[in-house]
Order: C-alpha cells, then sequence, then structure tokens
C-alpha cells in the first residue's frame, strides 16, 4: 500500500523534478501515523495589562483617573471656567471609611452658569474615540453637601465642537453616597475628544468615579469591554486565555502583585494600584498608568466563557520580579499566598455553599466557570521559587487534584537557570512547565527542532510566551514584520508536530495601543477608534483556527521537515470534520515547489483549500493600511491523494483537504 502511494508520487513528481531528486521534493503526509492527539488548549492568548492592554484598552472605561486616586490626584483632569476660584476644587480623603477608595474631589459652586466652571478629563492616550450616534453612558457617584448643582456633561473634538451632551441633575439629598447616571448620543465622531463637565448653580456636591462608557461594548454590557478588541480575540476561537500576566502578577514588590480578591466586587471597592509598567523602562515612562481594576478576575473569567477559551489564572507564588526588587516571602509566612490560590478555585468552581463560591454567584455567575489550570508564579526561577512552587503543589494537589498546575522555568529557555528549573519541576511531578522565549527569527527557525527530543512521558510544555524580535533598531509596531511573523510559523510547526509533548502556547504581549506602549512587538495593534491585526496575528490565528485533533507525521526524505532548504512542515487531522491540514514554511528567498503526497487515508477531495501568507521581509500592517500581509486563500486542485503546491518565496502556506 505504502509501496504503491509512493510509487503514484514518484510517478506525479517526475513530471517536476528528476527522479534522484524526488525522495527530497515530496512531503509524505501519512495520516495513519499519529504523533500525538492535538490538545484542544493547543494554541491560545496571553492577555496583560500592559501597553494599555486593560485599562485604557479593552476595558472601555475612558474617563482616565475616575476615582482621584492616581499618584497625582488630579492627573487627567484640568480645571475651566473663570468662576473656579482657589479651593472650589478639593482632592478630599476618606481613608478611615473607605480604605479602597479613599479619594474624592468635592465642588463649592457659586452662582456659575454653564461653561463658568467645570473639568475636563483628557481620556486615556491621545484623548477619547467618539463615534457618530453612538451612545454613551456617563455616570458617578455623589454626595450632596448642599444640593443645588447641575452637571451639564459634552464630548468636544480637538477644535472644541461639541460631539454630544447631556444633563445630570444630582437626585438623591439625603447626604449620603448615591450613584446616577445620564445617557446621551454622539452626533459625530472624533478620535481625540475630550470629555467636560460643567456645574451650573449654587452648591457643594462630592464626586468619584466619574465614568464615561460607550454603549457598544462587548455583548452589550454595561460598563464592559471594547468589542472591537475582544472580536480580534473571539476570531481566534484561542484554546486557552491566560491572565492576568505576565510580571504585573509579579509586582515590582509585593505591596505591587497583583492580588484577584481586590479585583472582585463593586467596581468602587477595588482598590487602585500602579501598573509596574508604569516606570519599567526608563526609555518608555507611563506616569499614567495605573490598574484599576474595574476589569478584574471575574471579568477575566467571563471573557474565558464568552470566548471559548479556557480560563488560566496566573498567581503570585511569594514572589516579586526578580528583576526588580526580587521580595521574598518567607516559606512560614506562604500560607495567605497558597490561600489565596485555593479559594481561587473555589471562587471558580464551588458552589453557592462554599464562601467563594458563594461570592461568584452573588456577582451573576451561578454556574461554575470550570477552572482547570492554574499557573503558580510568573517569570520566577532559583531554588526559592522550587521551594515556593512546591509548597503550593502540595497544598493544591491535596484538595483540588485535578487542577493542572503550570510553573515557570524562568526567562531564558537555554540557560543553566533554565536547566535547574526544568529538572527540579520534573522531579516534583509538575503538570506543566511554562517555556519563555522572546529571540531573535534566527533562534525560532533552529529551534524548530526543540522539542523533537523531549520526553514524551513526565510534564506538558506551555510555550507561554513567545515573540520573534527583530534588531533592537527597529521600534514600536514596526518590529511587527513578517520576518518574525514567517519564523514563529516555522517554529510553531515545530510545536505543532511535538503537539505530544506541547499542549499549550501563546505569542506575547496580545495588544498594544499606538500612542502608550511599553513593550514591541505586539499581536495586536489598537488607538481609540481602530484595531489591525499584524503578520504575527494572522499566522496565530491560521494555527489556532485550524489546530485539528491529531498530529500526524508529515516526513520528507524520511524526515520531519525542519529548515531543509530552508523549509518547515507540519500536519494534522481534523476528526470532527474529517479534514488533513499540511501547514508549510518557507524561508528561502525563492519560490519551491512540493509534491504532498498524502498516504494512510482511503479517499481525498478532489478540491484543497489552499491559503498563503506572503511578503518581503521587512513588510508589516499598519493602521492605515491593514492588509500588507494577510492570508490569501485559492481552490487547488489534487491528483489523486496528491498535491503539487507552489511555495512563494518567504511564504506560510497551508492546505486543506477533505478525507473520507
Ligand atoms: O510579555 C511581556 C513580559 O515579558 C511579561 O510581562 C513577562 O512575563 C515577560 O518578561
Amino acid at each position: 500500500m505504502k509501496y504503491k502511494s509512493n510509487l503514484i508520487a514518484l510517478l506525479i513528481a517526475g513530471t517536476f523534478f528528476s527522479a534522484s531528486a524526488q525522495q527530497q521534493e515530496v512531503i509524505v503526509v501519512n495520516a495513519a501515523k499519529s504523533e500525538g492527539k492535538i490538545s484542544p488548549t493547543m494554541w491560545g492568548v496571553f492577555f496583560e495589562d500592559i501597553n494599555m492592554g486593560a485599562d485604557g484598552g479593552i476595558y472601555a472605561e475612558m474617563v482616565k483617573n475616575r476615582s482621584f486616586e492616581f499618584l497625582k490626584p488630579m492627573m487627567g483632569w484640568s480645571v475651566k471656567g473663570d468662576k473656579i476660584r482657589e479651593g472650589d476644587l478639593l482632592v478630599l480623603n476618606r481613608q478611615d471609611a473607605h480604605l479602597a477608595n479613599p479619594r474624592f474631589l468635592r465642588a463649592s459652586i457659586k452662582d456659575a452658569a454653564k461653561g463658568q466652571a467645570g473639568l475636563t478629563n483628557e481620556g486615556f492616550k491621545g484623548g477619547m474615540g467618539i463615534k457618530k450616534d453612538l451612545e454613551y453612558e456617563f455616570s458617578l457617584m455623589y454626595r450632596q453637601q448642599n444640593p443645588g448643582i447641575t452637571l451639564h456633561v459634552e464630548l468636544v473634538d480637538e477644535q472644541n465642537n461639541v460631539l454630544g451632551a447631556g444633563v445630570l441633575k444630582p437626585a438623591d439629598v439625603s447626604g449620603k453616597w448615591a450613584k446616577q447616571e445620564v445617557n446621551f448620543r454622539a452626533t459625530s465622531a472624533a478620535v481625540k475628544a475630550k470629555f467636560n463637565i460643567w456645574f451650573e448653580g449654587n452648591g457643594v456636591l462630592d464626586m468619584d468615579m466619574i465614568s464615561l462608557f460607550p454603549a457598544d461594548t462587548w455583548k452589550g454590557r454595561k460598563k464592559g469591554m471594547r468589542a472591537d478588541m475582544i472580536q480580534m480575540l473571539a476570531d481566534m476561537k484561542p484554546g486557552f486565555i491566560r491572565f492576568p500576566g505576565g510580571c504585573i502578577v509579579e509586582g515590582i514588590d509585593l505591596a505591587n502583585r497583583y492580588q484577584w480578591k481586590k479585583t472582585i466586587g463593586p467596581i468602587e471597592d477595588r482598590q487602585l494600584i500602579m501598573n509596574r509598567w508604569n516606570v519599567e523602562f526608563a526609555h518608555r515612562p507611563s506616569p499614567d498608568y495605573f490598574q484599576t481594576f474595574g476589569l478584574g478576575f471575574f471579568e477575566y473569567f467571563q471573557l474565558a466563557e464568552d470566548i471559548g477559551a479556557e480560563p488560566l489564572p496566573i498567581l503570585n507564588c511569594g514572589m516579586a520580579c526578580q528583576y526588580n526588587t526580587a521580595e521574598l516571602v518567607p516559606l512560614d509566612q506562604l500560607d495567605p499566598y497558597i490561600q489565596d490560590a485555593l479559594d481561587l478555585i473555589e471562587f471558580a468552581n464551588g458552589d453557592a455553599s462554599s464562601e467563594w463560591g458563594k461570592v461568584r454567584v452573588s456577582m451573576g455567575h451561578a454556574e461554575p466557570f470550570n477552572l482547570k489550570y492554574l499557573g503558580v508564579g510568573n517569570e520566577n526561577w532559583g531554588p526559592q521559587y522550587i521551594e515556593r512552587a512546591k509548597a503550593f503543589q502540595k497544598a493544591i494537589k491535596a484538595k483540588y487534584p485535578k487542577i493542572n498546575l503550570i510553573y515557570s522555568s524562568g526567562t531564558d529557555p537555554d540557560s543553566e537557570r533554565f536547566h535547574f528549573l526544568d529538572k527540579e519541576l520534573r522531579t516534583i511531578g509538575a503538570d506543566i512547565i511554562d517555556e519563555h522565549y522572546y529571540r531573535s527569527p534566527e533562534w525560532f527557525l533552529k529551534n524548530a527542532s526543540r522539542y523533537d527530543s523531549y520526553d514524551r512521558k513526565g510534564a506538558k510544555v506551555f510555550a507561554g510566551e513567545y515573540a520573534a524580535h527583530i534588531d533592537g533598531k527597529t521600534v514600536g509596531s514596526n518590529r511587527n514584520v513578517w520576518q518574525a511573523a514567517i519564523a514563529e510559523a516555522a517554529f510553531m510547526t515545530g510545536l505543532e508536530r511535538n503537539a505530544a509533548v506541547v499542549n499549550m502556547a501563546s505569542y506575547a504581549p496580545l495588544f498594544a495601543n499606538t500612542e502608550g506602549w511599553q513593550w514591541a512587538p505586539d499581536l495586536i495593534w489598537v488607538d481609540n477608534l481602530s484595531v489591525y491585526g499584524t503578520p504575527n496575528y494572522y499566522i496565530q490565528k491560521l494555527f489556532s483556527i485550524n489546530k485539528g485533533t491529531q498530529a500526524t507525521s508529515a516526513l520528507a526524505g524520511g524526515q520531519a521537515l525542519s529548515g531543509q532548504q530552508g523549509l518547515y512542515a507540519s500536519a494534522v487531522l481534523n476528526d470532527l470534520n474529517n479534514e488533513v491540514i499540511v501547514k508549510m514554511v518557507n524561508t528561502n528567498e525563492t519560490e519551491q515547489t512540493r509534491q504532498v503526497a498524502f498516504e494512510g487515508i482511503k479517499k481525498l477531495a478532489t478540491d484543497g483549500s489552499l491559503t498563503i501568507v506572503k511578503g518581503n521581509l521587512r513588510d508589516r500592517n499598519t493602521m492605515e493600511n491593514p492588509s500588507v500581509i494577510v492570508p490569501v486563500e485559492s481552490i487547488l486542485k489534487l491528483k489523486g491523494k496528491n498535491a503539487i503546491i507552489k511555495l512563494p518565496a518567504n511564504s506560510f502556506v497551508m492546505l486543506k483537504v477533505k478525507y473520507k
């Protein structure tokens, strides 16, 4: 049988190649030879509040510093109008009564008409993106000290033209904190609008949580997420979503670490902290970058559910970032950290009779979130990490043996540090080991065979953060060139081929604001109104939506294709829809032609679908021209069980064929 199909392959190939070269030129995809099951979690996304990913990003709040809790309480705000005198606007502190959200603004207004006394909020990076005909919801918390002030709110463009306006007359006169909102419609659009609040009348009003949201949030949820950004994730059909990072899990010091319990419940009770990316890079200062936690753990779980991804939270393991303070919790004081992990599992999976399950239910999600994966630490290393990992492992496995625990192997996938951690983690019986690589395109090409020799038994691999970084002279979105994406594609064929070992992979970071980024390259770039996918995005998406269920052998000359003649290949079967999918990468500067010969399949369709992504190595997508590098699909006629494929110079090529 094998001989026969090889013979046919040879005959067809003969029209293209000499018989002696044939062994090298045919890629034999043998559907009967499984390389392992593809985990449903194989391709996922990594989300961190970096580059304005959450605040100023997917979290659709448009007001910057809504609760006056930034280091400088009036950052983002300016005072307007000649009826405001010294002392009329005061930031006050009620720390004793409200530790999580102590500051508020008191406005004492005398005889002001609209336009004479007010405040402007500048929005996040570069202003607020306003859409014509869209509703905006203005809300605030207030307390009437002396009733008599009416609020006139308006959005204005850079020339001060009014784009939309509303009026809110605070109703509650009890002298207690109350909430109120008003909706208004924008009649024109602007990319960089500002938000004015004018005080009219006489009175004294305390204000907090001054907020503006668009109505077109993801799934129309009130105070929800930016739909265009989330749609980009949903389109990828990710197998998992890792959150909330990244380094923000660790914090600069332990006080600055991510604490999930402080990110749930009423948003006014979620205690803001400085985002560590605020000060991380001297060359990319972001003094207005804070975490309000309006997007917290409940919303992350909900997002995972919405996009059909497994939730994958990463928790602090009692170690702050080792590039910063490296602050460490002594082992005998680690219990609260471990308890946080146990409580998180209960929050996600427990029923209403459990302490933390009850909290989730009270937030509106009666069903469990079905948490199956949990990360212990982000990029931690050293013997201290192993000691802490062991303590987490013991406690979590004792109570929740089915939760898959993910452990860090540090920052450098080739170092002594890595080998130490890898060995130790395998010794303690780690379920999954998280490897990170931000490396050159050359590294990715060379490492496409990295997992060919990994032990098939024992710990699985999570390629938890990776991106090809071209030379350091290029900055920002210029780094998302085709050269990087094609190297990642080549590497990903190696991940797919080794699905028996690699169960999860995610590019990082995910989002970046063109005017507010700290780290590049990134998968998806946004401004106030628009979003575009990088070439890297299209590669991630193609792998993810064509992940299949079974890795199958794809050999050239009896060997996995992993760089020979600049070619890389992997193949999968999708037994849910009877499809065989071959992914190939040509990193040569010239076109190459290959025959793909299918074996171990009874019958193939006569037509396949061919998807090609190609370009010059320095090509990239931009906000103005987002489709320079995008997949192009066509139909390919097969000849029996063979396909002749032209692989353009520097291309990713995917062939999908139905089988019986
Ligand atoms: O993705 C950016 C950063 O890279 C992450 O926060 C961290 O885990 C890694 O060092």
